[in-house]
Formats: structure tokens, C-alpha cells, sequence
């Protein structure tokens, strides 16, 4: 019978009367477990692939873990498929902030349902599509910095027919909801909200300037006829996951920035920047933003290299509103996911990022200098080396260094084309690497493999064959996994790993095969598509999806993107959150205390967060335990 007064009892006291440990939970039984997943592999092993779910290479480190108590402190929940949020009993969540809400007074009351807001004003509100995020303590005030990934155009232009842009304003006020918000959050009676007009409040959008380091910068394939430098470029975009250095900047990652260019006529590009246009999907439409009808600097026949200064690790300090975002072009140009940082032991700064596309691949990045805190950090992410990840069917890896040696291009040519670098040292393509989390007690990272339709079936944009095996090991993989590695030496600055799968998702309901998953899956806790993914500071990890939501065929029981929390060491995954129908659950970060956690939801399809008749606003929600205990 559970005891559900968690007033009465600390939150550690009150898992522990919930959810009583085994008293055997000691290393005979970690190796017992280890073995009956070692059964999971050779099944595995006879449907043709190499993958290891949890295999006994991660023992020795995890065996401490295993030996703690349950880190569960909630009851999961079911699934949903309704058009609101869920958490577990003994939790509430709140609104923060939805697209359109003020950062400075003069746009209090701009939004309306007619509009979704004016043009004047939507450089001055929350941003649409929230998505990754960071929270910073700034002296004692909480300044959050959000991204804005893309347009929801039939919500964000509702006068405009199914949202396509009518003028120079419509684009505008499309460029001007995304990019990132920098606002100062408060906790008052109310809960969390914004504290508008706060000097740290700022928003960059996708005109705002930006300084470009690095070795692209200054190169002929970056410079414009607005910018002969080649130094100094306009905004970030389609900005998807994020990272936060130890310094204390926010790193903003370009995903599918091809998306907003289009070309009036022929690209006169020839030799790489001719083979970049492919590999990087940049064609003579775009996504339906059509800003090079209105705006030229997105028509690539009037500026082809406008797109070479797109796709990168943005750089903000969110202590200054007036600082210059930097385009960190040392960590190469791909569709960068996010952007996880780890110190090596040397004090050399370590930054993971995937490139979602299928068939692409998983990137580091090591800095030549190191780390010192209180140091100058300014150029920091300027000088290193790039690796891309090669995976073996053994569960080794090593990290390939893309240098000219190695590739045939120059040093700025890597950075700018860095997927065709990779293709040419033999890089492992992945299932859409998503985001990578570094775990920050043990000395691991983990990336979600959110789905691949195409692993098994055909190359990937640069003619590399998707072979099924290793990490990715289901032809045409509708359902994802999450790689784990760890670094030799425990440093993640070595060039070699040993890996293995923490899950394969999947559905035992449907499938007898690889397809239901691996063993840590259940009918209590599926999910496809693992997406935005964070290790909070007690080593849990928290998974978000962004998947199918049908809830039928392939996809029964598995009802809304959701948020799950999982074990390292042991392996069970327990659903926390259902999001409301349509949405993506992305984004998360908890406060300085860590009582309160922030979810991002992103692109509801129900009228969320204010209901029947009220546009669907993407929001961050806030999330308490009832007792105040600690979150993460
Ligand atoms: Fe923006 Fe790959 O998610
Ligand atoms: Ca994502
Ligand atoms: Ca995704
Ligand atoms: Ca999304």
C-alpha cells in the first residue's frame, strides 16, 4: 500500500517505504542480470547485427550504482492521448512562458487569436517552438536561455492561407520568433514566470549579428557581398538542442538550417561547395519559410555562400545582453543536434554533437587549450581537433581525427563541409544521432539513435551505405535506440571507447523479434523515437521523445511523446510526463536548487496550453514535487 504524505517524511525516506529495495542487490546479481542480457544479444546476434544491450564491458563502473537505492522516487504513469500534460502523483506542473508572451512591456497584450501577434512586436516575445535550454545562475537572479527551433506558420501567420508567407512583414516576423530567448525567470506566489523587462531579457533572431571564429573564418567559401570579411554574419537558426560550457556561456546548436534557403535561379557553385549543396540538402525551394522571395540574402543564385555561415555551435554569453553571439566554426558545419560538454581530466574541453540526418554521423570535438576557471575563455572553442566516431561490431570504437592529412581538405574546408570530410575517413553513419548526454558522475556519455527508415535500405546522402550493425543494428528502424560509450581511461579526451546499447526501443505487444526491444523495455514504459535527452547531477537520465503518436500498428500502447527517466546501472526506464497530443516533449533544465524542473513542449497539436477555440502555443512548464523535495 503506498504512503502517499510525502509531507511527513524526506523524498529519499519516502522512495524507499514506496519502492523497498532487493535485499540481493549485490554483484553476483549484477552479473546475473549482465548474463540474461547477454541471451538479449545472441538473439540479437541471430537476427545479423553486432549490438550489445548492457553488456558486461559497463559492469565495473556501475556496480557502485547498482548497490544504491531505486532512484525512482515517483509512480509511473500510463500513457496518455488526450491534449494536456501528465506528471505522477505527488507532483504538479505550471506554465512558464508561451510563444507570444512578453519579455518587455511595450508587447504586453500583442498577442491575439486573429494574428498570433504583430510583426512589430514578435522580436520582443517568447519565441516559437521551444526547444533546447539552460538555466544560469546569475549572481542570485535565474536567467534561462531557450531556443527557437522553426515556425509553426499556420498558427504563427493565421491571417496568411495554410500560413505561407504574403510579404517582406510575414517573413520577418517568421525570422523573428526563432533564434533563442534570454529572459530572467522568478519563483513568487504564482509559481515561476517572466520577469519582464529584466536588463538580461533579449532576444536573437535570425537578423541578429553574430562574430564568426574559427578556422572558416575570413575563408572565401564564408565571405558575401555584405560581408567581404567573411567575419561577421546575421543570426542562428533552426536552432534544436543546446549546451552550457563550465564557463558559463549557452551553446546553441544549427540544425537544419537548408531548410530556409531557397534559389531564384541557377547556383553558380562548383568543386566542394557544388558537392555541399547535395550532401547538405540545400535545394532551390527550401521548407516552405520562402524567405528568398521576400529577403535575398536567403536566395543562394543572388548569395551561394550565404549558407556555408549557417549550421554551426553558436556561442552567448547570457550575463550580457549586449555581447555578440559567436559562430564556433571549430566544431564543424553539419545539422548539429546539440552540444555536450565534458572537461578531460587535463582540463581540455570535450564537446559531443550528433548531426540528426540519417545515415550521418557522431562528431567530437577537443580543444588545444585547457580549462582553467577564471581564466580567459574567450577563445577557448576557437583551436582544436575535430573526430567523427567510428564504431565496430566488437563494442570498440575510436574517434577518427579529420584533419588535412587524413581528408585532402584544408583546415577551413573540414569545418565548412565537415560531413564530406567524415565520409571520406570512413565514418560509422548512424540512426539520426539526437542528442548526446555526458553523465555527470561517471565517466560516460550516452546518444539517442532516434529512428532511421532508411538503415539497411540505402545510403545516406553522401552515397555511404547504412549498413545494419553495431549501434545501429534494425533494418529500417522505426523505433530507436540509445549508444552509450565509454571513454578509455575514463578521459574523454582519448580517441578510443568501448560501447554498448543502454535500450533498444521497440514493442512487445507487436513484435517477437529485435523490433520489441530490448529486455529493459515493457508494456509499462514504451516509447519510440528517443530525442532530447539530459543526465541530471544524481546520474539519471532523463529521455524525451519525439516520435509517432498515433497509438496504433507499430505504435499501440505508446499513446503521446513522453519523458521517461531511466537507471544507468540497472537499466529500467519509468515514464514520468505524457505530453498533450501532437506535441514533441523537448528541453529541459531545473533551477538553481534543483526543486523546480523545466520541460520544454514543442508544436502541441491540441490547443495547448489555454484550450478549445485558443491557439496552440508551445510552452515551457514547470514542474515541483508537492513536498518541495529536490528534482534532479
Ligand atoms: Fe531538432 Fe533533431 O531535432
Ligand atoms: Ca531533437
Ligand atoms: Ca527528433
Ligand atoms: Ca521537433
Amino acid at each position: 500500500m503506498k504512503n502517499n504524505d510525502l509531507n511527513s517524511m524526506s523524498a529519499d525516506d519516502w522512495d524507499e517505504l514506496n519502492f523497498p529495495r532487493p535485499k540481493e542487490q549485490d554483484f553476483d546479481r549484477v552479473v546475473e542480470r549482465a548474463v540474461s542480457r547477454r541471451g538479449f544479444l545472441s538473439g540479437v546476434l541471430a537476427f545479423g547485427s553486432g549490438a550489445a544491450v548492457m553488456g558486461t564491458a559497463f559492469l565495473k563502473g556501475t556496480t557502485a550504482h547498482a548497490q544504491q537505492a531505486s532512484r525512482f522516487a515517483f509512480t509511473p504513469i500510463p500513457t496518455a492521448t488526450d491534449g494536456t500534460v501528465h506528471v505522477p502523483e505527488g507532483y504538479s506542473w505550471q506554465t512558464v512562458v508561451r510563444w507570444g508572451d512578453p519579455l518587455f512591456s511595450e508587447a504586453e497584450g500583442d498577442f491575439d487569436q486573429e494574428n498570433g501577434g504583430s510583426v512589430e512586436m514578435s522580436d520582443k516575445v517568447f519565441g516559437e517552438n521551444t526547444d533546447g535550454m539552460e538555466m544560469f545562475l546569475i549572481g542570485d537572479r535565474h536567467v534561462i536561455a531557450v531556443n527557437s527551433e522553426y515556425t509553426n506558420r499556420p498558427s504563427n501567420l493565421p491571417q496568411a492561407e495554410e500560413g505561407v508567407p504574403r510579404d517582406a512583414d510575414d517573413v520577418l516576423k517568421l525570422q523573428n520568433l526563432q533564434g533563442v530567448t534570454v529572459m530572467e525567470l522568478s519563483e513568487g506566489e504564482n509559481g515561476w514566470e517572466v520577469v519582464v523587462d529584466s536588463p538580461f531579457n533579449r532576444r536573437i533572431t535570425h537578423n541578429t549579428p553574430m562574430r564568426i571564429s574559427g578556422p572558416a573564418a575570413g575563408h572565401e567559401l564564408i565571405r558575401t557581398a555584405a560581408d567581404p570579411t567573411g567575419t561577421e554574419s546575421l543570426g542562428t537558426m533552426n536552432n534544436c538542442g543546446a549546451g552550457k560550457t563550465p564557463w558559463g556561456t549557452y551553446l546553441t546548436c544549427e540544425e537544419n538550417f537548408n531548410g530556409y534557403f531557397g534559389a531564384n535561379g541557377d547556383v553558380a557553385v562548383e568543386g566542394l561547395a557544388a558537392e555541399g549543396r547535395e550532401r547538405y540538402g540545400l535545394g532551390a525551394d527550401g521548407w516552405g519559410y520562402d524567405y528568398h522571395k521576400w529577403d535575398s540574402r536567403f536566395d543562394a543564385a543572388a548569395n551561394p555562400n550565404e549558407p556555408h555561415r549557417a549550421g554551426y555551435v553558436v556561442e552567448i554569453d547570457p550575463a550580457d545582453p549586449d555581447s555578440i553571439p559567436v559562430k564556433r566554426t571549430a566544431l564543424g558545419r553539419f545539422k548539429h543536434e546539440n552540444a555536450a560538454v565534458a572537461v578531460a581530466p587535463d582540463g581540455r574541453v570535450v564537446v559531443y554533437s550528433g548531426d540528426d540526418e540519417r545515415g550521418e554521423f557522431l562528431y567530437k570535438w577537443v580543444s588545444r587549450d585547457v580549462y582553467v576557471p577564471g581564466g580567459d575563455t574567450s577563445t577557448l572553442l576557437e583551436e582544436g581537433q575535430l573526430y567523427v566516431a567510428g564504431f565496430e561490431d566488437d563494442q570498440t570504437g575510436r574517434w577518427i581525427p579529420l584533419t588535412p592529412e587524413a581528408t585532402g581538405m584544408t583546415a577551413a574546408e573540414i569545418a565548412i563541409f565537415s560531413r564530406i570530410a567524415a565520409s571520406r575517413v570512413g565514418a560509422t553513419t548512424m540512426d539520426r544521432p539526437e542528442w548526446v548526454a555526458v553523465n555527470p558522475v561517471s565517466a560516460e556519455a550516452y546518444c539517442c539513435l532516434t529512428n532511421n527508415r532508411n538503415r539497411g535500405v540505402e545510403t545516406n546522402a553522401g552515397g555511404d551505405w547504412q549498413a545494419v550493425g553495431g549501434p545501429n543494428p534494425r533494418e529500417a528502424n522505426n523505433y530507436g535506440q540509445i549508444v552509450r560509450w565509454r571513454p578509455a581511461d575514463d578521459d574523454h579526451a582519448t580517441d578510443t571507447f568501448e560501447w554498448d546499447l543502454y535500450v533498444m526501443a521497440g514493442n512487445p505487444t507487436v513484435h517477437d523479434d529485435a523490433y520489441a526491444g530490448s529486455d529493459n523495455i515493457n508494456e509499462g514504459n514504451l516509447f519510440n523515437s528517443p530525442d532530447g535527452m539530459v543526465i541530471d547531477s544524481t546520474g539519471l537520465i532523463w529521455i524525451q521523445t519525439d516520435g509517432n503518436y498515433d497509438n496504433e500498428g507499430d505504435f499501440a500502447g505508446m499513446g503521446n511523446n513522453q519523458m521517461l527517466a531511466g537507471d544507468p546501472a540497472t537499466g529500467r526506464i519509468e515514464r514520468f510526463l505524457t505530453g498533450p497530443y501532437g506535441c514533441e516533449v523537448t528541453g529541459l533544465c531545473w533551477s538553481a536548487d534543483r526543486r523546480t524542473m523545466f520541460v520544454g513542449i514543442q508544436h502541441p497539436g491540441a490547443p495547448f496550453p489555454d484550450g478549445e477555440g485558443m491557439l496552440p502555443r508551445s510552452s515551457v512548464i514547470a514542474i515541483k514535487r508537492d513536498d518541495n523535495a529536490l528534482m534532479g
